[in-house]
């Protein structure tokens, strides 16, 4: 059985967690997608086809309604559902997709533990949020930072937003199980807004979500 998960969160956000294990019939029979759905769809390499389809069902599930909404794109590639005044956002990484829905603009993130984030850090850590680091528990404190800036970006969802230059985190501290709330400022064309980020970590993953505050 896969592992599923859906809670509410304290802010009154309501998150999906799934493992998947079943193959893409089984979503597309519970699915019925609309016609620009499946265009999409079928522009997706066979691996991400999967992740797609078991993120919309998941999103599906957790909204508990019986009818389904189409889970269309903006121009920034931001996802929202047609016809339910909702904010959403989803993620995937490796066998499991995370989707979140909520009444305030939220994203969420989900991220395998790699190897070369110190590599790619310096795309997204600035001076300031290196000098909080815990150098002890260096990956961790990557990992968090890259899945906190993911999270907001999401939950802006503006394309060409810099996760280096345009979204700051405030410094914090992981518990001895990872977990951390985490503020992040969003700072772009002269404004800004605050974000607060709900950190976990599960297995080898890394999972975030994010809501404008
Ligand atoms: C869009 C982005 C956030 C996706 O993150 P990712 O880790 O590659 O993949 P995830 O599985 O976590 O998220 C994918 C989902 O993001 C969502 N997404 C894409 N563009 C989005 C946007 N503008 N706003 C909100 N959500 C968006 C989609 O729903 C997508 O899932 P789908 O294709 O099934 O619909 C990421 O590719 C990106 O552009 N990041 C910022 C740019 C950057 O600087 N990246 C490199 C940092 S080292």
């Amino acid at each position: 059985l896969a592992l599923q998960k859906f809670y509410k969160t304290k802010n009154d956000l309501s998150i999906g967690l799934w493992k998947i294990e079943e193959n893409e019939l089984f979503f597309k029979e519970q699915l019925h997608l609309s016609e620009i759905e499946e265009q999409e769809l079928s522009e997706l390499s066979q691996r991400k086809q999967i992740e797609w389809l078991a993120s919309r069902y998941l999103l599906h599930l957790t909204l508990g309604k019986e009818d389904r909404y189409s889970c269309i794109k903006d121009d920034h590639g931001k996802p929202y559902l047609l016809g339910l005044n909702q904010y959403i956002s989803l993620s995937h990484s490796r066998d499991y997709v995370a989707t979140i829905f909520g009444n305030k603009p939220c994203g969420i993130d989900i991220q395998y533990y790699i190897d070369k984030i110190t590599m790619i850090s310096k795309k997204f850590v600035t001076n300031t949020e290196w000098s909080f680091i815990n150098m002890e528990q260096k990956i961790a404190y990557l990992h968090a930072i890259w899945s906190v800036k993911e999270s907001v970006y999401k939950a802006y969802g503006k394309k060409g937003t810099s996760l280096l230059n345009d979204i700051l985190v405030h410094p914090f501290e992981l518990d001895n199980n990872y977990k951390a709330e985490i503020y992040a400022t969003l700072d772009k064309d002269g404004f800004q807004k605050k974000y607060k980020c709900e950190h976990n970590v599960f297995e080898d993953f890394t999972i975030v979500y994010a809501f404008e505050v």
